[in-house]
């Protein structure tokens, strides 16, 4: 996805080293097809509808990477199911947009503007300081560090999303991305770089818990949540793992629960998605892992899916015959390793023991 300015190209999550996981487990939104656990849900039949919906964040000049998605989504998966697309854009989608998504799917299409309060500066920022943190995080050469627009999209991601009104009527997303080819080669510490954008949101949010111990006393203890995919060292610090934002299924209710609320607009308030560069993966992954009981995640091991240079392609042999990818013709870009301790997996399964 591409969010700066000029006509530089470059991927939305080049950083996201974590794993490809899924937020809170979804019924049937994704039952046929998949083999999936459900756990911890209400009880509801298959033939329940689910109040659910594919959401983008794109822009007009985004439209053939979006059609693509969509051509590989219909194809696989809502050809099917019939899921509604919620587009929502930082301008007014131009005619032409409209009608290439609308045409590509016999699902219902929705287009939404991003308001002032959705996208722009809150009041208690400083502009000039802001400029400021961007100057200084641009000589330490990390990525997207001069972007206003890379800044506001992670801050729309992690606190406003969920409350716009096209996505009242919904329970459930999916959210997906234009397709990026990937433009060139990973040549810094993908790892390190992505720390610097987040220095203080982990003390930042442990402050949040210290003074609203209101909130903090209802998430689980340590041993429930998925703390420990998030610090290595018993809440002293962050450890860098997040998950892929922007292949994400979730409950809505989650972002839309006055704790979370609570939450990011402490973070909000305290400024870091302007003087840093907090980015809604480690938003989102830090809250849930700390909200969330470890059996409202599930992993979708069996969905392949490739974002930039970083692909999931299941190699399990029930999988393949789902698959177009290839695990050994994706060696081109690669194939998470989960041995590979950049994907975090160990640190999830320390977690979930
Ligand atoms: C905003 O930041 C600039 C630069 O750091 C500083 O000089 C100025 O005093 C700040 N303004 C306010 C109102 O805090």
């Amino acid at each position: 996805m591409r969010w700066l300015k000029g006509n530089k190209t470059t991927p939305l999550i080049l950083l996201t080293a974590g794993i490809i996981l899924v937020l809170l487990s979804i019924r049937t939104f994704y039952t046929i097809g998949y083999t999936t656990t459900n756990v911890d849900m209400s009880p509801v039949s298959n033939n329940d509808p689910v109040k659910a919906c594919f959401v983008v964040l794109v822009r007009n000049s985004e439209l053939d990477g979006i059609a693509s998605t969509i051509k590989q989504i219909e194809k696989t998966f809502n050809g099917k199911f019939d899921y509604p697309y919620v587009f929502l854009n930082d301008d007014d989608f131009t005619p032409e947009f409209i009608e290439t998504t609308s045409a590509l799917t016999k699902s219902q299409t929705k287009y939404g503007k991003l308001d002032h309060q959705m996208w722009g500066y809150p009041d208690h920022i400083n502009q000039t300081y802001a400029a400021e943190c961007r100057d200084e995080m641009t000589k330490l050469n990390i990525p997207y560090a001069d972007s206003e627009s890379y800044r506001h999209m992670c801050r729309f991601q992690s606190g406003f999303f969920f409350r716009h009104p096209l996505l009242d009527e919904y329970d459930y997303y999916w959210r997906i991305e234009p397709y990026v080819d990937y433009y060139c080669d990973v040549d810094y510490d993908v790892f390190k770089e992505f720390i610097a954008t987040v220095p203080t949101l982990w003390d930042t949010v442990m402050d949040f818990r210290t003074e609203n111990p209101d909130v903090a006393n209802r998430w689980p203890n340590k041993q429930n949540s998925l703390v420990k995919f998030v610090t290595d060292n018993n809440g002293a610090s962050y450890n860098g793992c997040h998950f892929w934002t922007n292949f994400e299924i979730a409950s809505l209710d989650l972002w839309r629960s006055n704790d979370y609320l609570k939450l990011f607009s402490y973070l909000d308030q305290k400024g870091g998605f302007f003087y840093e560069r907090w980015g809604d993966a480690p938003v989102h992954s830090i809250a849930a892992s700390l909200m969330l009981r470890k059996d409202e995640f599930h992993f979708f091991n069996d969905i392949g899916y490739r974002h930039t240079a970083y692909t999931h392609c299941p190699t399990e042999p029930e999988f393949r015959d789902k698959c177009s990818c290839d695990p050994e013709v994706n060696m081109v870009s690669y194939s998470i390793d989960f041995n590979d301790p950049m994907t975090c997996y160990p640190e999830f399964l320390r977690a979930l023991r």
